[in-house]
């Protein structure tokens, strides 16, 4: 169980860019880095609107002198200081995120990013040697996946609890789109502008977080081939997409399918993950995070609580409330915000051995997510043909 103890040397002097006053995602980066004691925010860019920014990085508790205009001035000033930031935090517009965070590791600065990544698997490649060449560590935050109950899935499927996967069900779907993009405020604006979303809207939005949940489940699947059909039934989003569907086989000769869409109008943003197997299945869904579904054919169903001592060691190892007392999204990002943090202490130490064995979402995770965006959009461009997985 997780309560708060040190598990890194000493706390990580932690800066921002982006997560500022009216950022969606920031104040989930600041819970769940500062719960353990492990990161001290020491500075910030926070916003694009530099005097806004500086008010809100003081009323954080930052001092005003390291409050910075933008991410060129945080590192210039910071890189000065002896005993400045060593780590920081992407979570600004996808378009800026590879930009920044090269600039972060030319710098010597760790870097944790937000999803998805970056444009291209290129970029994520370029960006994974330089910070092996510099000896940084590159975290994503792909928020969800502390649940404890993912790390119970993941753990049951691999004791063989719920037989050969057979079948993947993946869904993320809500209605906040579902209308016109009239007077639709600047998170709405960027997300379904290509030039500054990406190749996507909601695939990379919401969906990586689905691709990422899954990897982690089934570390020993891999797809070999999928078919995307996307559409964007707000015709001013298009090329970018505000629904998809993707269908995907895996080596193992399982098949999945993922439905993902911000226009499932009334739906109030739920994930629901559920994994098929020769013997039983397992259901996860974050509107009811604090319950695993298994059912075994031919028994009655459970549901299984977090923190009981029947889940399995790596479920219990993570978990934060104990029983009866909910697990929360908050919980989850502190546990991704903890295992970046042992992953830059590691690294400071030269601790490879700690290294290899250690998981946390890295580079190559977040590499992964924008390699299948790629495949997805390759498949609906030909036509939402077959295409062999790359
Ligand atoms: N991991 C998750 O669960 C999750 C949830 C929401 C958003 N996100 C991701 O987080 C990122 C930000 O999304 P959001 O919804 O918070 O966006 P947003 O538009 O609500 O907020 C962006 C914030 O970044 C600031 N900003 C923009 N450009 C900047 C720059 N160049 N320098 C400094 N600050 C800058 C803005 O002023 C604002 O404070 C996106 O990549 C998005 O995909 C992830």
């Amino acid at each position: 169980m997780i309560n708060g103890e040190r598990s890194i040397q000493r706390p990580l002097r932690w800066g921002m860019v982006g997560g500022g006053r009216t950022g969606q995602v920031g104040y989930k980066h600041r819970t769940g880095a500062q719960r353990d004691g492990t990161y001290t925010l020491v500075c910030g860019a926070f916003d694009l609107d530099a005097a806004r920014g500086r008010d809100f990085g003081v009323k954080l508790g930052v001092d005003a002198d390291r409050c910075y205009a933008d991410y060129k001035e945080l590192i210039a000033k910071e890189a000065g200081r002896k005993d400045g930031a060593e780590v920081v935090s992407i979570a600004t517009p996808n378009f800026t995120h590879y930009e920044i965070a090269r600039a972060c590791l030319e710098a010597g600065l760790h870097v944790i990013c937000e999803k998805p990544l970056f444009f291209t698997v290129a970029e994520c490649e370029e960006i994974e040697r330089l910070a092996e060449v510099k000896g940084l560590i590159v975290g994503v935050t792909y928020g969800f996946t502390g649940h404890p109950l993912v790390h119970q899935m993941a753990a049951m499927i691999k004791k063989g609890m719920v037989g050969d996967i057979r079948i993947v069900d993946l869904q993320y779907t809500h209605g906040f789109n579902a209308g016109d993009d009239v007077g639709a405020g600047e998170a709405v604006r960027w997300r379904t502008n290509p030039k500054t979303a990406g190749p996507t809207f909601v695939l990379g939005d919401i969906g990586t977080h689905l691709y990422y949940l899954s990897e982690i489940v089934l570390p020993h699947m891999k797809i070999e081939r999928l078919l995307c059909d996307r559409k964007a039934f707000i015709a001013t989003r298009a090329p970018l997409e505000d629904h998809a569907t993707v269908l995907m086989h895996y080596d193992n000769g399982a098949r999945g399918r993922l439905w993902v869409s911000s226009v499932d109008a009334g739906n109030m943003g739920s994930q629901r993950y559920r994994f098929v197997g020769s013997k039983a299945s397992v259901e996860w869904s974050d509107s009811h995070p604090d319950q695993l579904i298994y059912e075994v054919q031919g028994q009655p169903n459970q549901i299984m609580h977090h923190g009981m001592p029947y889940l399995e060691k790596e479920s219990l190892a993570v978990d934060r409330m104990g029983a009866l007392h909910t697990e929360g999204l908050g919980d989850s990002w502190s546990n991704i915000y903890l295992w970046i943090a042992q992953a830059i202490d590691a690294k400071r130490r030269g601790d490879d051995a700690f290294l290899k064995t250690h998981h946390y979402p890295d580079i190559k995770a977040g590499t992964e997510g924008v390699r299948w965006l790629e495949n997805c959009v390759r498949s609906a461009d030909a036509g939402s043909a077959w295409i062999d997985f790359k």
